[in-house]
């Protein structure tokens, strides 16, 4: 098969193109023909060895494909069904193995493209927006990034639940696609905890941050008493340690730092957050915005534009 190896952590050059023995699926197991692979931010992160991993590894958390072998004790899914997977290491690939237990099989209509586009991030979401802090109607929310991969996402979520929705972005185009998602007002970074709070008073009930070490200190500050930080990423570098009485300070504030792995606990967890973003995607009511397609050697590509903020929306790997 035909994968992308990183054997050292390091720039958007440790992407290395390669040719692999075929993987085969052992027991609850199943081997999936890659149809594409999403872009994540935490592939950067693996990739540069920000979270560890040992090497070579093919770096990639997600995609969609048809299943082409099960091992043995596979009953939930057969040979020619199409699924989907989130946080399974080796997306990256036109072929990859995946524990039975991870597969999402896709409602008819649903193109592998789209749950590649939309899984990983749509369950983090889901997560972040039902259960890290569940909105209730009327809430006040903070989506950083609103136009990225998370932020398009989230922001929808937010208004099906009723929440009066603020994004930040850095640019004019973001500006428009976050509007299109819901955002009833599109600020700029620059004092944004000010214009936060121009506009609710108080401050907001929830502050989603994906950004990390530039806005934390503003996010802190865009709070409502006894509001919650919920800090799921850092795309602007990772956030130093902090004297908890900065939480006492800014309110009586909740600090969190979740991450998919712990809200997708067991496969009837899974399968709940899957089946509510599938509908939703299958029914119109969430819109997943792919940006950018790349063939899978030109990953590096893909990596340079999401760390240059180049980017909208999801990327895919096409195979
Ligand atoms: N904890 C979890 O369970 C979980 C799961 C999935 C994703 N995540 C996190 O979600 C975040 C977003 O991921 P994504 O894949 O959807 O990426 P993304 O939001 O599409 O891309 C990152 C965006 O962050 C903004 N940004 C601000 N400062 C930046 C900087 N210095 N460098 C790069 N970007 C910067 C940019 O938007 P502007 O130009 O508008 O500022 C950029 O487009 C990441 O931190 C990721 O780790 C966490």
């Amino acid at each position: 098969m035909r994968a992308i190896v990183v054997n050292t952590p390091g720039g958007s050059a440790a992407l290395e193109p390669a040719e692999l023995p075929d993987p085969v699926p052992g027991p609850g197991e199943v081997l999936v023909d890659v149809a594409a692979s999403g872009v994540n931010f935490i592939d950067v992160y693996h990739r540069e060895g920000r979270y560890p991993l040992p090497v070579p590894f093919v770096p990639g958390s997600e995609g969609a494909g048809t299943v082409a072998a099960v091992g043995e004790g596979v009953t939930d899914v057969v040979v020619g069904d199409r699924v989907g997977w989130a946080q399974v290491l080796g997306s990256y690939a036109t072929k990859i193995v995946i524990p039975a237990e991870k597969a999402i099989v896709l409602p008819a209509g649903l193109s592998p493209d789209l749950a590649a586009a939309v899984l990983l991030q749509g369950l983090t979401a889901h997560y972040l927006t039902h259960s890290t802090y569940a909105i209730r109607q009327g809430d006040h929310v903070l989506v950083h990034a609103a136009a990225g991969g998370m932020g398009l996402l989230l922001t929808q979520i937010a208004k099906l639940r009723g929440a009066r929705v603020i994004g930040t972005v850095s640019t004019s185009e973001k500006e428009k696609l976050a509007r299109q998602a819901g955002a009833d007002e599109v600020i700029g970074y620059e004092n944004f905890a000010d214009e936060v709070k121009k506009i609710t008073g108080a401050g907001v009930d929830v502050v989603y941050d994906g950004v990390g070490a530039a806005t934390f200190d503003g996010s802190l500050a865009s709070l409502r008493p006894r509001g919650m930080l919920a800090l799921y990423g850092g795309a602007s570098g990772a956030v130093p340690p902090l004297d908890p009485q900065r939480l006492n300070t800014a309110g009586s504030v909740f600090l969190t730092r979740p991450s998919l792995t712990h809200y997708i606990a067991d496969r009837d967890e899974l399968l709940w957050r899957a089946g509510d973003v599938l509908g939703w995607v299958a029914s119109g009511a969430l819109k997943v915005h792919v940006s950018q397609r790349y063939p899978l050697a030109e990953a590096r590509r893909a990596h340079d534009d999401l760390e240059a903020r180049r980017t909208t929306g999801k990327l895919l790997l096409i195979p």
